[in-house]
């Protein structure tokens, strides 16, 4: 087979050629997850990981695929159960979790941030001592909130949500005093609704030199693409599209379109 080297190849020669690839080609997705994957108003799957499926899979590899929507709390099983043959969710790469499937390489930089109410009772992190945060199940949200709680020794309530749909109502239902989630996700809520803000502070990030969004991050993450741990060959080829796509100029278009408008 051919190398995808970025180089002006095209599609036809690179894509999956000789791979064992069923179409359309099957993508596990937690949806809505704003503004990775989710629906416009005229019902259209849309979002960063939809148009990165694009550039990859249609426009680098020749292939048809469609998303499917899964619970993100089940979704490494039911994709080792043959749901579906990929995890395009923004999901972070954790060791844990590459224990169960491989991960490409990475494709996003995200950080667990906290959404809270404007002039609500929160201004500093200690303040969520003994109150209760709203999150994703299964999520790096989940485990930035669990490590909160250790470190309030206990004090701390966490609620866990399927989606992050409900965890964002919690905190507009004053149920919850906040959300803790990837940053663009809850940067998405903040935008758009004028109640809700980021608690502020430095953090992880600039902790790690990394170049910090301007509020707290709790962690730093990457985000990969999930496989079964026995479609190596498949990955490989999957790793080389993401590169010819980041070469050519491509992922930045998309990343622009996604975060930069
Ligand atoms: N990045 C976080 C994680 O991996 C949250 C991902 C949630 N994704 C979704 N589509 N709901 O745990």
């Amino acid at each position: 087979a051919s190398e995808t080297t970025g180089d002006g190849t095209t599609p036809e020669e690179t894509a999956s050629e000789g791979l064992d690839v069923e179409e359309p080609l099957v993508i596990g997705s937690d949806i809505p997850y704003p503004p990775f994957e989710y629906r416009k108003e005229n019902g259209d799957l849309t979002g960063f990981d939809v148009s990165i499926a694009q550039a990859v899979f249609k426009e680098e590899m020749g292939l048809d695929y469609e998303f499917k929507k899964t619970g993100f709390d089940t979704i490494i099983p039911s994709l080792n159960n043959g749901n579906f043959r990929l995890i395009m969710s923004a999901m972070t790469i954790k060791p844990e979790r590459a224990e169960k499937v491989d991960f490409s390489d990475p494709y996003f930089t995200a950080y667990q941030t906290v959404a809270i109410l404007k002039n609500g009772e929160i201004g500093k992190l200690d303040d969520l001592k003994g109150k209760t945060v709203a999150v994703q199940k299964g999520t790096t949200g989940e485990g930035a909130a669990e490590q909160l709680k250790k470190d309030f020794d206990g004090n701390l309530t966490i609620d866990s949500y399927d989606q992050i749909t409900g965890a964002f109502n919690a905190l507009l239902n004053n149920q919850a005093v906040a959300v803790v989630n990837d940053n663009t996700v809850n940067a998405k809520y903040v935008n758009e609704q004028d109640s809700v803000v980021f608690l502020e502070g430095e953090g992880e990030a600039a902790e790690q030199g990394k170049n910090a969004p301007p509020y707290l991050t709790l962690t730093v993450e990457e985000y990969g693409i999930a496989f079964r741990k026995d479609d190596d060959e498949f990955r490989k080829k999957v790793n080389e599209a993401l590169a010819a796509i980041k070469e050519s100029g491509r992922y930045d278009e998309i990343y622009a379109e996604y975060f930069e408008s």
